[in-house]
């Protein structure tokens, strides 16, 4: 079976087009809530909300902008039901399939959100895996383009830190799609893998995008209207990484002189959150006490400077998310 329309399990399932009519959607839906637009467009409908792993923004993003629409949601949490133990991945989307409308999955292997879609018969949508974070997506290119004079292919950003997380991935693979000029700045060993290269190369020839991925920052954030990082490691790897990341990734960390580097004094950072920028928190405290940092991929005063868009890329996770189910089920 393929899986249904209105699902959204990568980027490149989207046209540019279509890419940024959900942007559009989102923009229309936020500018309806602020107008005390209380239209249900998806009312009676049920959502399941599958994690395997924690999640904040997402989680939260999916379940606000459902009950704004009408719907209902169910959270199956990574412990509680009976997924990825005693029932598999084609049984649980065959079950959820016959009770729900949609399904987000968040999860390890992209292999998993496209068997449950083929499965299911109803949309699904990539909350994350350790290849994509296609919503995230749509809520970076809507904060861009809110924060930028001029067309979408004009707009230049760098993502600086992990090359081959699945945020580095998917914005590297979103940019080639719209025609963007897009960078990513990390060590070799970190650099995304071939295949993901290819395929926003390919992507490049048609839409035009610049695409360069560089080991020398100076070149990478140079002209960047945007400057984009990532946690050093991410969910699902061990904690024992930290180390090596650490050691590979020091010199990438985003500080003021990576901001000034750009030579644009309008530039802004980017941050899909959570983040490492101070000691307030269990992980934070861990990476001062073992490695003397205060803060890791970004300093504190970056983070927290004007220059900085991480809470309005946060709020437009649900704008965008809401897009995304609107286009899917809405009556
Ligand atoms: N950016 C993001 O996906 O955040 P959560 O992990 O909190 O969902
Ligand atoms: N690269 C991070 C993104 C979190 C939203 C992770 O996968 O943990």
């Amino acid at each position: 079976m393929a899986c249904a329309r209105g699902s959204l399990l990568k980027e490149i399932d989207l046209t540019k087009a279509q890419f940024l009519s959900l942007v559009e959607d989102a923009r229309l839906l936020a500018q309806a809530h602020y107008d005390d637009d209380s239209r249900e467009r998806l009312a009676g409908k049920n959502i399941a909300l599958v994690f395997e792993k924690s999640s904040t923004r997402t989680r939260c993003a999916f379940e606000v902008a459902a009950h704004r629409e009408g719907a209902h949601v169910t959270y199956l949490g990574p412990s509680g039901s009976h997924l990825g133990k005693e029932e598999s991945i084609r049984d649980t989307a065959r079950v959820l399939g016959r009770m729900f409308d949609g399904i987000e999955f968040r999860g390890f292997s992209q292999s998993s959100v496209e068997e449950l879609a083929e499965n299911a018969g109803v949309p699904v949508w990539n909350g994350l895996t350790d290849q994509w974070h296609p919503t995230q997506m749509l809520a970076d290119i809507m904060t861009m383009i809110d924060n930028h004079d001029g067309p979408v292919e004009e707009i230049v950003y760098s993502f600086v830190g992990d090359g081959r997380n699945n945020v580095a991935r998917s914005l590297l693979v979103t940019g080639a799609l719209l025609g963007m000029n897009v960078r990513i700045v990390a060590p070799r060993e970190l650099w995304p893998p071939a295949d993901v290269v290819d395929i926003a190369e390919t992507l490049a020839v048609d839409s035009r995008a610049r695409i360069l991925i560089t080991d020398n920052i100076s070149d990478g954030v140079d002209d960047a209207d945007f400057v984009y990082t990532d946690m050093w490691v991410s969910m699902g790897e061990s904690d024992e990484q930290w180390s090596s990341r650490v050691e590979l990734l020091l010199p990438y960390r985003v500080t003021e002189q990576t901001m000034k580097l750009t030579g644009k004094p309008e530039s802004r950072f980017m941050h899909c959150l959570p983040s490492v920028h101070d000691r307030s928190t269990a992980l934070g405290q861990s990476v001062f006490d073992r490695f003397g940092l205060d803060g890791a991929e970004v300093t504190d005063d970056v983070f927290e400077s004007p220059q900085s868009l991480v809470f309005e890329q946060a709020e437009n996770r649900l704008h965008t998310i809401r897009a995304v189910l609107v286009e899917a089920l809405g009556n």
